[in-house]
């Protein structure tokens, strides 16, 4: 992985405001890197950083490529093209679970290169240099290059895959319709870049709260690629109620299937007990207890992430990171017959009758190519109907408080402080 030979004659071309430029694909990467160490000192020993400075002079960009030689894909007979992920929130805790198990192979699988796209602020790019410092010391084969910056329209070039984590909590004092508006201007703004420079199938999944709503944002505002290709995170509360379930039945949790979660992820998700199943039969015939299901369960799932701030004194991280890697995996997998996951996605043509234009949980398989169906034989009954009703009106609402980011005309905001995410008390 070292810098290979180069003429002496070799010149390092300038600096240029705002153009990225690749060592791989320099001529005389030895020189280059050692010059651009002299000059930014951020040359290490296997990766080379590559500072573009934009109009400002601040470093907006870095990237730290290795140096493949000629063929940049074929180190392993079995390893395909690599992907482009790009992550934002990448400095976060989130981030730090997840950054690592992508590069490892644990999510996209031992025989898929990967480049990291990972975006950040300026408040946090030193932090994110430090983490691609981790990433180059953990010597993970599949990882081909990373890449860093503060500016969407860059980091996320040519991406197969965005997974937008970061977002702005909510702070004291802060209305819910002003956590809305400010991290939906964040989305707004992300969604034109993956439409204007991702790769125009990106598969996007939101998992920056409010999910749901920061979903529909970016989608709306990036028209260019499918809607189909957005998905907000809900199986983390797929995971909590498998658990619960597996808790309360005395099994393992992998005889725990057709658990979805419906609605928003907030506190008015609804986890589907009356359609789950526990070693293929009901999960209500093997526990028989609907005061459990409706006054513990229910609650207990959709407060969850409250509990875990109380105990932990920090929202969840590691199971948050474990989720989107089940996220991804069930769309790059066939999901196994008769099962389901959970994802939050577009309404449209749903055959549950939930109003269009929402991103809402709905029960999906997939085929293992990325894309997936919604999984049209749930039985809604008349407590499940209600509790999705109540998810709904509080996503069309969440939309109305936004409309102005989504093209929407007409709409007021008249968000009440009912609307809670799992972490909030
Ligand atoms: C979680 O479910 O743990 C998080 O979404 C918590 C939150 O509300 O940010």
């Amino acid at each position: 992985m070292a810098f290979v030979g180069a003429p002496s004659s070799c010149k390092l071309p300038g600096l240029q405001g705002g153009t990225p430029f690749k060592l791989s694909s320099l001529p005389c990467p030895v020189l280059k890197a050692r010059q651009l160490e002299q000059r930014r000192g951020r040359c290490w020993s296997k990766i080379c950083a590559v500072a573009v400075a934009n109009e400002k002079s601040r470093p907006n960009l870095v990237n730290l490529t290795y140096d493949l030689g000629d063929d940049a894909t074929k180190t392993d007979d079995k390893w395909t093209k690599p992907i482009r992920v790009a992550v934002s929130g990448a400095a976060g805790q989130i981030s730090n679970h997840l950054l690592f198990m992508l590069a490892s192979g644990g999510v996209f699988g031992p025989n898929q290169p990967i480049v990291l796209q990972l975006l950040g602020s300026e408040r946090s790019i030193n932090a994110i240099e430090g983490v691609s410092m981790e990433l180059e010391d953990s010597l993970y084969p599949l990882l081909r290059e990373i890449k860093i910056g503060i500016d969407p329209g860059m980091v996320f070039e040519d991406a197969d895959w965005a997974l937008l984590i970061g977002a702005k909590p909510r702070s004291k004092g802060m209305e819910r319709a002003d956590l809305l508006e400010v991290n939906g201007q964040v989305f707004a703004q992300q969604g034109r870049a993956l439409n204007e420079v991702a790769n125009p199938d990106v598969k996007v999944v939101v998992v920056g709260n409010p999910c749901n709503t920061n979903a529909l944002i970016a989608m709306k505002n990036a028209p260019r690629v499918p809607p189909k290709n957005f998905s907000a995170l809900t199986r983390l509360d797929e995971n909590r109620a498998k658990c619960q379930l597996a808790f309360k039945a005395g099994v393992f949790f992998d005889t725990v299937t057709r658990v979805a979660v419906w609605g928003n992820h907030s506190t008015t998700q609804v986890p589907d007990w009356v359609n789950a199943q526990i070693a293929g039969s009901p999960a209500s015939d093997i526990i028989k207890d609907d005061a459990w299901f409706k006054e513990e369960f229910t609650p207990k799932v959709a407060t969850r992430g409250a509990r875990v701030i109380e105990k932990w004194g920090k929202s969840s991280g590691a199971s948050t990171a474990g989720s989107i890697a089940d996220h991804i995996r069930s769309l790059v997998r066939p999901t196994p017959e008769g099962d389901c996951f959970s994802m939050a996605v577009a309404t449209e043509g749903n055959p549950y009758g939930i109003a269009e234009g929402l991103v809402f949980s709905m029960p999906c398989r997939s085929n293992g190519d990325g894309n997936y169906e919604v999984v049209p034989d749930f039985v809604i009954d008349d407590w499940l109907r209600d509790k999705i009703k109540a998810s709904e009106q509080e996503l069309i609402r969440e939309r109305d408080c936004v409309s102005h980011l989504i093209g929407l005309e007409g709409a007021s905001c008249s968000i009440t402080e009912d609307t809670m995410l799992p972490g909030e008390n």
